[in-house]
């Protein structure tokens, strides 16, 4: 299907409302094509502090628009879908956040970043999957409470060589993924081609895996790697990226990894929302105020 119509109206009238437009890597191809910058989440929450608009329009899930306006409470942030969720963040509550604190009293508590700004502000400090092991390298030494992502809080103390208190949460897309996929994916691709995976898959599958990388750590990958063919384990959406940049190089998905919230952000709700100014993004100041200290300590360490 040709976009570009589409697109160009939602660039004039993202212009017209001087609003700058981001997406995630695991959006629909035509949405990171009408955005001004696709990235992960790390890079998109440096992105959201840089940006001199008065409205930020995220095309995302709503922990990400979230973090947008934690940073930016002065500004418009806009998300064209508000039921666009993410089903591991919802996997944990500030409540349950405060009952590990109260089970283990001395422990520092880490949320991932795909967490609610209420579970953020229980949290001392935030990671993204592209910064989790810089991150946690910091703290090393010190009892850890990890929410709500028990895969990749089980690859960074692996690799750290820690044990932390993992809350048992998981990405229900990313868990899916099998070593059957991956051995399907290496015999389809019938040469010896890198598995690139995503930390939240399963310990098994991100050991059979060549690479364990963040969505923006995997766009990275293959642009400074001489290799021709990759093996993809994670969210189909990446892909549109990925060939984009990289046109002479081939990609093959593995396990049908789709994320139905990342998929509701479609072109016509961008469009609505620059129009309508519909989807704004609120978060209690209180709340914001806490969780603005857990996220900005992580983006203090470069
Ligand atoms: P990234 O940190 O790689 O953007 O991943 C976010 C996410 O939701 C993965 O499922
Ligand atoms: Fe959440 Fe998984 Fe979707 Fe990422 S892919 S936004 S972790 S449900």
């Amino acid at each position: 299907m040709d976009f570009s119509a589409q697109i160009e109206e939602v660039k004039r009238l993202a212009s017209e409302k001087g609003a700058v437009i981001l997406a995630h890597n695991y959006c629909r191809g035509e949405v990171q094509d009408a955005a001004d910058f696709t990235g992960d989440s790390l890079e998109l929450a440096r992105k959201a502090v840089e940006i001199d608009a008065p409205v930020i329009v995220f095309c995302g899930v709503s922990f990400m628009a979230e973090t947008a306006k934690i940073l930016n409470p002065d500004k418009k942030v806009l998300i064209p879908d508000p039921t666009a969720g993410c089903p591991m963040a919802d996997m944990v509550t500030a409540a349950d956040v405060r009952a590990m604190k109260e089970k283990y009293p001395g422990a520092k508590a880490v949320c991932y970043v795909n967490s609610t700004a209420a579970v953020k502000a229980e949290c001392d400090l935030c990671v993204t999957s592209g910064n989790a092991e810089k991150v946690m390298a910091t703290l090393k030494g010190e009892e850890i409470i990890f929410v709500p992502d028990r895969h990749l809080g089980g690859y960074v103390s692996k690799k750290l060589g820690e044990s932390y208190h993992c809350w048992p949460g998981c990405c229900p897309i990313h868990d899916t993924l099998s070593l059957g996929d991956i051995a399907a994916g290496r015999r389809e691709a019938g040469i010896s081609a890198p598995v690139l995976v995503h930390p939240e898959c399963t310990k098994a599958v991100r050991e059979a895996a060549d690479q364990c990388l963040s969505t923006g750590g995997m766009c990275r990958y293959v642009r400074e790697s001489s290799v021709t063919t990759f093996i993809i384990g994670t969210e189909e959406g990446i892909l549109h990226r990925l060939q984009k940049e990289n046109p002479e190089k081939t990609f093959l998905t593995i396990g049908n990894l789709c994320c139905a919230d990342m998929k509701k952000i479609t072109l016509e709700k961008v469009k609505a929302s620059l129009v309508s100014g519909a989807g704004e993004v609120m978060v209690d100041p209180d709340i914001a105020a806490k969780a603005r200290l857990a996220i900005e300590r992580m983006l203090a360490i470069q």
